[in-house]
């Protein structure tokens, strides 16, 4: 039997040197130091908890820093900071992600989106920016994040997203329904099966391309995130391998597979381009300077 107090009345912590924290200065700079061993950004964490429990702006973290948490609050505070000591991710703790201008659902069943994922966003805008009409396929879409993100800035261009979860699926529906993207498709299956037939101008994607023996999927955020969205067999590279081996089927003729890889990926994604027939192919760095992406045009006729 459970024999813990319900954390509903739990009374205020006390700092170590035994003073009540109560006040949202005190309650962050205690955090900070709680979370300084457990996580890699304590502040970035601290505040991301506190804003969630208290349904606020970062702004009112500054301009309030004497305001006083109710015991509810400050007892909700400390059950989300016991879950994120344990290692939980923010964003798997409030269940929402900053991803371009959107903020989105996710769980522990989708990867969380990460910036460098922005990178695939911005060379599409970039390079399709002049075609009016776009038909694209968004293959492991996940929470969503990267066709929301385009699907929200051109709404003429139309995007099919598919995912072999369905539960990443329901968030990205989730996701889709609150910004009224309805120039986006959801579809269910494994890569190019549910598209059969289908032929589009671009086909991106962000599969998963860690090695599965990769000593970092035991540390940090990555433990609590699906497997599935990670791992891609022994290299990393049987998700995109896959992908360029079937793209041409699947696009027009000029049309364009772009995707995510791993900063240690570049030259093998480009070999693959290579070997299965792309031109034109374009490798570009994140915003951190690593090796990000791969696009390459199939000019072969239909
Ligand atoms: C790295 S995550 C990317 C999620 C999202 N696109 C993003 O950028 O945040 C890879 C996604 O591919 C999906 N996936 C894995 N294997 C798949 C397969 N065989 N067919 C379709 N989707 C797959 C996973 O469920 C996961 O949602």
């Amino acid at each position: 039997m459970n024999t813990r107090p319900s954390s509903w009345h739990r009374l205020p912590s006390n700092n170590q040197r035994g003073s009540p924290v109560t006040t949202i200065r005190q309650v962050l700079n205690d955090a900070r130091q709680q979370l300084q061993p457990a996580s890699p950004s304590p502040s970035v964490d601290a505040s991301a908890l506190l804003r969630y429990v208290l349904d606020c702006s970062a702004s009112h973290l500054i301009a309030w820093p004497d305001e006083e948490l109710s015991s509810e609050q400050l007892s909700l505070f400390s059950d989300v900071l016991q879950q994120r000591l344990q290692g939980k991710p923010v964003a798997y703790i409030t269940g929402e992600k900053e991803f371009w201008s959107l903020s989105l659902k996710v769980n522990s069943d989708v990867l969380i989106p990460r910036p460098e994922t922005e990178t695939l966003v911005e060379f599409v805008l970039d390079h399709f920016s002049d075609r009016e009409q776009l038909s694209i396929a968004d293959l492991g879409t996940g929470s969503g994040a990267i066709a929301c993100a385009l699907a929200s800035e051109r709404p003429q261009w139309h995007i099919t997203a598919t995912d072999a979860s369905a539960a990443a699926l329901a968030i990205a529906r989730i996701n889709v329904s609150s910004y009224r993207l309805e120039n986006i498709e959801l579809v269910h299956g494994r890569w190019f099966e549910p598209l059969e037939g289908r032929n589009f101008d671009l086909i991106i994607s962000n599969p998963p391309y860690v090695a599965s023996n990769d000593p970092h999927l035991d540390q940090g955020d990555i433990r609590f995130e699906p497997e599935a969205a990670l791992t891609s067999g022994a290299s990393g590279l049987d998700a995109i391998s896959h992908l360029a081996e079937l793209a041409s089927d699947f696009l027009k003729t000029d049309g364009w597979l772009v995707v995510e890889h791993g900063y240690d990926q570049q030259q093998a994604v480009h070999a693959c381009f290579e070997y299965n027939g792309f031109d034109e192919i374009i490798q570009l760095n994140d915003l951190a300077g690593q090796p990000r992406l791969t696009a390459g045009q199939n000019t072969s006729k239909a």
